[in-house]
């Protein structure tokens, strides 16, 4: 039995987070290891996602929130690129793993660049997966914080022109409702494999009060126990957002 349920029988207090983000990293460092090349890596990932998915969906987590691919990741060799986008398209093309899961798919990100048929399957399975009632996952795909923050701005900036919003009035909550991520909670906890402890552009408007949970192990080897271990943690942080203790 994982931890979580332990605790959770023995009544002890465990804090689910309701917004849980992740950045999945350390796929290319996994694969380096067993001699394989970086795809293989991101394979492992893949279905390491789909594991923790579903057991975040078992304990009631409201929202995941993956990092698929970055604004920055067109950088990388095009095998790897393209590597990345069939393993995705493999993932929407079987509908069981998160249909049959009750599990609610949406993308983040500027998806207007991918190809016609990524995109095609994008919005099938977030038609498909509409009325699922169990855990909703994000997957940030082609997305930055940056990206995501300027397009906002636009966004906003266009209204400002057309006479359709009021600058002086504007508030934050306007601008959170400009983001990619418009209507859902803030990520409660973000958690970093890999061994690197920083926030590459990840959610950089939605993190402000997020706690962080970092571990060196690498994504593809990453285990329920290790959310079990990152929201143990999470239970005793003492989140104040700014108030006094
Ligand atoms: C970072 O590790 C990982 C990525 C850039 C890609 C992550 C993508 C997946 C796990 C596939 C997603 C699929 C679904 C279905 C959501 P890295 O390559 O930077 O690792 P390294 O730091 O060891 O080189």
């Amino acid at each position: 039995m994982s931890l979580f349920f332990r605790r959770k029988k023995q009544s002890d207090a465990v804090t689910v987070p309701q917004h849980i983000a992740i950045i999945m990293d350390g796929n290319g460092r996994w694969a380096k290891r067993r001699g394989l090349p970086r795809t293989a890596g991101h394979s492992a990932g893949a279905s390491t996602f789909k594991t923790i998915a579903r057991y975040c969906n078992k304990i009631g987590v409201k929202y995941l929130t993956v990092y698929a691919f970055s604004t920055e990741n067109w950088k990388r060799p095009k095998a790897e690129v393209d590597g990345i986008m069939n393993i995705l398209r493999d993932y929407l093309l079987d509908t069981d793993s998160f249909k049959g899961e009750n599990i609610r798919l949406h993308f983040i990100g500027d998806t207007s660049v991918l190809s016609d048929e990524l995109k095609d399957l994008i919005a099938k399975s977030e038609q498909d997966s509409a009325d699922a009632t169990g855990l909703w996952v994000n997957i940030a795909l082609n997305y930055g914080g940056r990206d995501e923050i300027l397009h906002a701005v636009r966004a906003i900036a266009r209204d400002a022109c057309d006479g359709k919003v009021n600058i002086d009035s504007l508030t934050e909550q306007d601008i959170s409702d400009a983001m990619f991520t418009a209507g859902m909670p803030d990520p409660d906890l973000i958690i970093r494999p890999g061994g690197e402890h920083r926030i590459s552009n990840y959610l950089i408007w939605q993190s402000a009060y997020a706690e962080y949970w970092f571990t060196d192990r690498l994504w593809p080897d990453f285990k329920t126990d290790d959310i079990d271990a990152a929201i143990e943690s999470y239970s005793h942080r003492d989140r104040r957002f700014g108030n006094a203790k």
